[in-house]
């Protein structure tokens, strides 16, 4: 692969003892590279602060100056927050999980600071080359991420950029969390001057706008995603896209034989408002942890003659009806509308909330819920579709 022609060229030397070499990755906001120290010969990871809008490299192939005046205040801004990555990362130099800081400093007219390098790959190059992590593996690469997470959390701190390539996997399988440039320290409720950092599919949609609630909630769909994404293969729906419509495929259609209490807790966490989702990096590992589903939401399905049971999340969206790839229980009966009705579970009233998108009604004891409206129901209450020959039980267990 050809060097990124904005980089540093290889064989330069910074912070008069370290030696470039390869790039490991660029982004928005930086690039990575390999450099080995001239002194004591030590490998480490380096990154360099060069925003890609507001500035350039000079015609000397080393110094980086703002593009234009008026882009000099956003990059002298900029500098700052990402001087402050390196500030967060010595923070938490006690976590295993997150990597290693050395130094920092600033040289030709932008700033540095030097990792430990992590010899493997992130998640998303791992996701690439690899088929697939087991079901196992997976699931305890995640939950060492989440409680890391939890730690960094309690100290009043988002990283606000979890997704695969910020996740790294070191060869004897060590797990690391990289690029807290997008951290801030937040107060709980000074959130207006939180910058906008979107990376479509794992952000959560309170970071589609600088007055969104952010909070350890945030980290929590990012996750989650990640944790989608390399179960799945697929990306998420962006958050937009959802919020517009756009349906995400169930973990399930895509990888039937996860299981059902990880599928769970993965849709819990990735509830679209960080209202109904879960709220912390504890709750999102209790989740994960769960034993069969005790004190969740469930529905008993009778219809046919047969009776079965659905056991769903808070904050999961459960759709009835007959279209096969939309909904998560199938009647199959040509009185029943495609998507016939809806039923989530609102764990803060511990109360059901059941739409009807049907044609021939949705019934509670109460009379027709109508179309386009919807219900409120409470543990052990019923309600029918079109007839009392399909009915629902909802309860709590
Ligand atoms: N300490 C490190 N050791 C090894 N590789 C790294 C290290 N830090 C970053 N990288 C590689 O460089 C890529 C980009 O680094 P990152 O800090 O995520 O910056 P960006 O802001 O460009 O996303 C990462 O996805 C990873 O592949
Ligand atoms: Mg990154």
């Amino acid at each position: 692969m050809s060097r990124n022609p904005r980089a540093l060229p290889e064989g330069c030397v910074v912070g008069k003892r370290f030696r470039v070499g390869r790039v490991l990755g660029s982004g928005g906001f930086g690039i990575t590279y390999l450099v080995q120290d001239n002194e004591i010969g030590g490998i480490y990871a380096m990154k360099e602060y060069f925003p890609q809008e507001w500035a350039v490299r000079c015609m000397d192939r080393i110094n980086i100056e703002p593009v234009d005046v008026h882009k000099s205040y956003l990059y002298r801004h900029g500098l700052e927050v990402f001087e402050n990555e390196a500030n967060i990362l010595h923070k938490l130099r006690d976590d295993q999980v997150v990597v290693d800081v050395l130094c920092a400093f600033r040289e030709n007219h932008t700033a540095y600071f030097l990792m430990e390098y992590v010899r493997g790959m992130n998640l998303a190059q791992y996701a690439k080359r690899h088929a697939s992590f087991s079901q196992d593996e997976l699931k305890a690469i995640v939950c060492r991420v989440a409680h890391s997470l939890s730690k960094i959390h309690s100290k009043g701190l988002l990283h606000r950029d979890i997704s695969p390539d910020n996740i790294m996997i070191g060869d004897s399988g060590e797990v690391k969390l990289i690029d807290f440039g997008a951290t801030r320290q937040y107060v709980m409720n000074e959130t207006t001057e939180m910058s906008v950092l979107i990376k479509p599919g794992f952000a959560p949609m309170e970071q589609y706008s600088r007055t969104g609630r952010q909070g350890p909630w945030t980290d929590v769909y990012a996750l989650a995603a990640t944790y989608y994404y390399l179960l799945t293969g697929k990306k998420p729906l962006s958050a937009v896209d959802r919020s517009t419509g756009g349906r995400m495929k169930r973990i399930r259609q895509i990888v039937p034989e996860t299981q059902e209490q990880v599928c769970r807790a993965i849709e819990k966490a990735l509830a679209l408002d960080y209202s109904h989702r879960t709220q912390s990096m504890e709750e999102f590992l209790k989740d994960l942890e769960e034993d069969g589903g005790r004190g969740m939401p469930h529905m008993l399905v009778c219809s046919g003659g047969k009776l079965h049971k659905y056991r769903f999340g808070a904050g999961q969206i459960v759709r009835i009806g007959r279209a096969e790839n939309e909904c998560d229980i199938l009647l199959g009966e040509s009185d029943i509308s495609r998507i016939h009705c809806q039923v989530s579970y609102d764990e803060r009233s511990g109360r059901f909330l059941l739409e009807d998108h049907s044609l021939n009604g949705t019934y509670t004891e109460r009379g027709p819920v109508g179309k386009g409206h919807s219900a409120w129901l409470v543990p052990g209450e019923a309600f029918y579709l079109v007839s009392r020959k399909n009915r629902i039980v909802l309860e709590v267990k």
